[in-house]
């Protein structure tokens, strides 16, 4: 049986595509056909730029710092430039860096959190929005997070709470324009070291400690007891990205073992 190819004739940025979830995302759409600019603040990104195999798409590489509106707007404006239209956002950057009770965190560090995981996709819808309302058509699906609830990292819930908004909230005004916004939400997930750590510096024992008690309440709060592939993430991305999921729009997707956050 062949591969499907959902993606064949269309344009798909991927955001935090140097690693993890969204460099399996950005490889995955290519390998259906699709044309992937990969966008990333890290330069490790350009080591998924090339084509992606016969009958396959290719990756193009982008660095931006999404955090700031005028780096989503450098990516979107290259996009465009190469591609002439952008057929479908899939926001990725995000991810907690500091994991802790909420009464000890710093200032600066709940609003390096709220910067890292909800910026980036308000920026991003932003910059894309008006070049999918005048082609009157696009899908964007958004990254979020079961950790909404969850323990130990309260500014990070905060910021994908803002993702589940937002997402609900761009449906609704903009259906009509032909444009579909969904998010999956995330739960417990298997990565590979990461080659870009969330913080620099290494997890005092009391550190350990915190994010420990995060990994027991996330095995018990799954029903299946269990933390995800990234595989078994990057399907439920590729399915609201893709026509398949041609008649939902503004839904924030579980994928976490039964866990809804
Ligand atoms: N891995 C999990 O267990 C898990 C669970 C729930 C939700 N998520 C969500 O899934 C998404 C991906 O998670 P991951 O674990 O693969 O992340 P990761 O930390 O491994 O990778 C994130 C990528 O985003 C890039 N990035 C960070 N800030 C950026 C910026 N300002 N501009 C451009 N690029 C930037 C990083 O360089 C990196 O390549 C995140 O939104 C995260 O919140 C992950």
């Amino acid at each position: 049986m062949s591969a499907p190819a959902r993606f064949r004739d269309l344009t798909v940025i991927v955001t935090g595509a140097a690693q993890g979830i969204g460099h399996g995302v950005a490889a995955a759409v290519a390998a259906e056909g699709g044309t992937v600019l990969a966008v990333d603040r890290s330069p490790l990104v350009h080591d998924l730029a090339g084509p992606a195999g016969a009958g396959a798409g290719q990756v193009l590489a982008f660095e931006a710092d999404l955090e700031t509106f005028a780096g989503a707007e450098a990516m979107v404006a290259h996009a465009l430039g190469v591609f002439r239209r952008v057929d479908v956002l899939i926001n990725n950057v995000g991810g907690t860096i500091w994991t802790k009770p909420f009464e000890h965190y710093q200032e600066d560090e709940i609003e390096r959190e709220i910067r890292r995981s909800l910026f980036p996709t308000l920026w991003c819808c932003r910059a894309v929005l008006p070049s999918m309302i005048r082609r009157r058509r696009g899908t964007i699906v958004n990254v979020s997070s079961i950790a909404t609830r969850s323990i130990h990292r309260v500014p990070y819930a905060a910021a994908k709470g803002g993702v589940n908004a937002l997402t609900a909230s761009l449906a609704m005004e903009h259906a009509h324009h032909g444009i579909r916004i969904n998010a999956t939400a995330p739960g417990g997930t298997e990565a590979p070291q990461r080659r870009i750590p969330r913080h620099p510096g290494m997890p005092s024992a009391r550190e350990r400690r915190w994010y420990q008690a995060i990994v027991d309440q996330t095995l018990a709060s799954s029903l299946m007891h269990r933390y995800g592939t990234l595989e078994e993430q990057i399907a439920p991305i590729l399915f609201l990205a893709s026509e398949a999921s041609s008649y939902i729009t503004g839904t924030v997707l579980p994928v976490g073992g039964g866990d809804t956050g």
